[in-house]
């Protein structure tokens, strides 16, 4: 039977580079990247004043789903940081997670935004990619990035190794915060906090 694989996460956690060498060592495996998907068949509403495209995620959803039914290859990998938000039937998640200070440097050399990179480092720092994976599938396995991640989630497919549930790397925020303007994360992260509390 055909299975698919979800590979999600904040970006910059190594989806991309994970994705593409796991794909290398499964025997008889296809890699569906969502972002190349979504430039190349326009699977966008509109685009941002800075130029980034916002997904239309149910046309996303579809063209994953026909793309993986139509795929002869044995195991469908698809990777993106938005698959965590949709649900694709019977794929089951690997969250990519990665330590603060690792993915604020990786943001920094892509000449992210300021705001972003705060975004996003405290969308990791609270697992919002964990979380709503959770929502939406119905196995899923954290993995910390790294030259050891593709070796685990075999390990984990296979059965051999026991998986993390959850990684915890919200500690890490406090160690983050230091300058005034990083102060303004620890607001940001307060609202979250709260509204994940209901
Ligand atoms: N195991 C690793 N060791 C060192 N650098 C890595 C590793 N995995 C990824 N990177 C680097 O981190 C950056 C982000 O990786 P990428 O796979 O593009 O992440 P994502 O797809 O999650 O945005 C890239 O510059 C990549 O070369
Ligand atoms: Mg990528």
């Amino acid at each position: 039977m055909k299975r698919i694989i979800i590979i999600t996460g904040t970006p910059g956690t190594g989806k991309t580079t994970i994705a593409e060498k796991l794909c290398r060592k499964l025997n008889n495996s296809e890699l569906l990247r969502s972002n190349s998907l979504i430039k190349e068949f326009g699977l966008y509403k509109y685009r941002t004043k800075d130029g980034e495209l916002v997904a239309d995620m149910e046309r996303l959803r579809n063209e994953l789903e026909r793309k993986a039914r139509k795929s002869a290859a044995d195991t469908v990998i698809i990777e993106g940081h938005l698959l965590c938000d949709i649900r694709i039937k019977g794929a089951t998640a690997i969250v990519i997670r990665e330590h603060l200070r690792k993915l604020q440097k990786r943001m920094i050399a892509r000449h992210y935004k300021e705001s972003k990179i705060n975004n996003n480092i405290v969308a990791e720092a609270v697992d919002y990619c964990g979380i709503n994976a959770e929502k939406n599938y119905e196995k899923v396995y954290e993995i910390i990035g790294g030259d050891n991640a593709v070796e685990n989630i075999i390990g984990i497919l296979e059965g051999r190794q026991k998986p993390l549930k959850q990684i915890e790397l919200l500690d890490e925020l406090n160690h983050f915060i230091k300058t005034p303007k990083q102060k303004k994360i620890k607001k940001r992260y307060a609202s979250v906090a709260l509204h994940q509390s209901y």
